[in-house]
C-alpha cells in the first residue's frame, strides 16, 4: 500500500482540495467509524479527514479522536498534517498568524485520551518529550518560507475541554503557565497519533486574541470568518508541505511504542 499523508482539517478547513482519484471511505475501527477522503496529489497518497465530521456537526469534546487516528493508521497515512483554529494569549502572535506548534498543556477533563487502556495492551507510558514530529514541522517551516507565508516556529498550545470559550482569569493563568495559544481539539489528537506511531504536526491558525485580551466577546462566527479569509493560504501551505515530505522517516515517531493491541 505504501506510505501516505493525512490532512486533518479543523474548523474552516473542510475540503480535500485538489486530490485526484478521489474516493470516500468509511473506515471501521474498534472505536466506531471514521470518514476519510482518499486520493493522490502529484503521485503521493493522501487522505483528508474533517475532524468535526461532515458539515462541522461534532463539537470538540465529542469528536471520536480514537476512531479518527486509528483509521489514518489503518490506511497507512503515517504522516499527519493537522490544522486547528486557536486563540492567542501571546501579544506577539496575532490573529491571522500561523503557528507550528511544538508543545502542549492539557486541560481537558473527560475525553478518551489513549489507546492504552489496560487489558491486553497492559500498562504503557509513552514519552512526550517531543509531542509533535520535528521532521514534519521543519518541512512546514520550509514550505512557509518558500511561499513567503509567515509562520511562528514553535508555540505552546493549551487544550481546554470546551465547548465554551475561556474566562479572562483562565487565560491569565494559562499565560503564567507558559501557554501561547488556546484551543479545544489538539488533545487527545496529538496524543493518539504518537501512541499509534504516526508523525503528527499541527498548523495552528490564530483567529482571535483570547478572552480578556480581545476587546470584544468571542464568537464562533468570528473564528469562522478569520478561517475563511485565510483558507487559501493554509491550503497552499499544506499542499506544498505534502510535496516536500521525504518518503523515509528520519524522526523517532515510528518507534514511539510497540504495535497496538489488535492493530
Ligand atoms: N479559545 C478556544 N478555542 C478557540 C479560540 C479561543 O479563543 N479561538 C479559536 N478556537
Amino acid at each position: 500500500m505504501g506510505w501516505g499523508v493525512a490532512i486533518v482539517g479543523g474548523t474552516g478547513v473542510y475540503d480535500a482540495g485538489v486530490v485526484e482519484e478521489r474516493e470516500e471511505r468509511a473506515v471501521r475501527t474498534p472505536y466506531g467509524e471514521a470518514r476519510v477522503i482518499l486520493g493522490t496529489y502529484r503521485g503521493i497518497r493522501v487522505g483528508f479527514l474533517a475532524r468535526h465530521g461532515p458539515g462541522h456537526r461534532v463539537p470538540p469534546h465529542r469528536v471520536n479522536y480514537r476512531a479518527n487516528i486509528w483509521a489514518l493508521r489503518e490506511l497507512g497515512l503515517v504522516r499527519v498534517l493537522a490544522t486547528a483554529a486557536v486563540g492567542s494569549l501571546n501579544p506577539d502572535i496575532k490573529p491571522g498568524d500561523f503557528v507550528l506548534v511544538d508543545q502542549f498543556i492539557d486541560f481537558t477533563r473527560r475525553r478518551e485520551s489513549t489507546f492504552f487502556d489496560g487489558g491486553e495492551a497492559g500498562v504503557v507510558h509513552v514519552d512526550f518529550t517531543e509531542p509533535y514530529c520535528p521532521e514534519l514541522r521543519a518541512v512546514l517551516a520550509r514550505a512557509a518560507r518558500e511561499l513567503a507565508i509567515e509562520a511562528h516556529e514553535g508555540g505552546v498550545y493549551v487544550c481546554t475541554e470546551g465547548p465554551r470559550f475561556e474566562t479572562p482569569a483562565e487565560i491569565r493563568a494559562f499565560r503564567l503557565l507558559g501557554g501561547d495559544l488556546v484551543g479545544m481539539t489538539n488533545v487527545p489528537e496529538v496524543v493518539l497519533a504518537r501512541e499509534a506511531n504516526l508523525c503528527y504536526a499541527l498548523v495552528a491558525m490564530v483567529t482571535n486574541f483570547a478572552a480578556g485580551i480581545s476587546p470584544t466577546p468571542l464568537t464562533h462566527e468570528e473564528v469562522l470568518e478569520v478561517m475563511a479569509a485565510n483558507a487559501a493560504r493554509i491550503r497552499s501551505l499544506l499542499w506544498r508541505a505534502v510535496e516536500m515530505i521525504p518518503p523515509e522517516r528520519r524522526c523517532r515517531c515510528g518507534q514511539a511504542v510497540g504495535p497496538l493491541a489488535g492493530g
